[in-house]
């Protein structure tokens, strides 16, 4: 397991660029045109895919996931971005927990890579949403983190989701078997890039 750098929130960018006016057009996006049909991608090994839809590297990334049925994201932060969503297609269920601040606890992890007390018993919920088509949600580290599952049988779901600024690393929170909680650094990597398969 590879120890995390840094898993401590950091502060939102919000102020630096207009985010109302980004939520709102990320609200007004007619997905009935269906453009971002050209962006998806469904491979039934993963639990979802990630695929760029466009990004300068600098300010902004913008991509499509695809949720396979009865899968979803491990719980993670945003390493210091606002990240926005926009349900596609689908449903999702949002839960969000309070991102641990508690600084012994924090040096705890870093030093040994996981709590080892036997004490953890989770991260506290702060909500869990069910969101539907045309909701939009966003979310940085100090609001939390969370994490996001397509609960539908049979059905698979989309999301667009646009970073502020791009990261390329985010860490993964992840309760084991043994009842240790795990913190890995997830590294952002596609599935596709502008429509075409890596
Ligand atoms: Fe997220």
């Amino acid at each position: 397991m590879k120890i995390q750098d840094d898993p401590h929130p950091k502060p939102s960018c919000k102020k630096v660029y207009d985010h109302d006016k980004i939520e709102l057009l990320i609200k007004n996006y007619d997905a009935s045109l269906n453009e971002w049909k050209r962006y998806q991608y469904w491979n039934p090994k993963e639990e979802y895919t990630r695929n760029l839809i466009a990004t300068d590297n600098k300010h902004f990334t913008l991509m499509l996931l695809c949720w396979n049925p009865k899968m979803g994201s491990p719980i993670h932060n945003h390493s210091g971005c606002d990240c926005f969503m926009r349900i596609i297609k689908g449903e999702i269920i949002e839960t969000r927990y309070v991102y641990p601040k508690d600084d012994k606890f924090h040096k705890k992890i870093v030093e040994a890579g996981s709590v080892d007390d036997g004490k953890w018993s989770g991260l506290d919920v702060i909500q869990e949403s069910k969101l539907v088509e045309g909701d939009v949600r966003w979310i940085n580290d100090m609001m939390g983190v969370h994490k996001m599952e397509n609960e539908h049988e049979v059905e698979g779901s989309v999301t667009m989701h646009c970073y502020i600024p791009p990261y390329a690393v985010c860490h993964t929170f992840e309760k084991k078997k043994d009842g240790k909680m795990e913190i890995e650094e997830s590294e952002m990597s596609y599935a596709t890039e502008h429509g075409n398969i890596k």
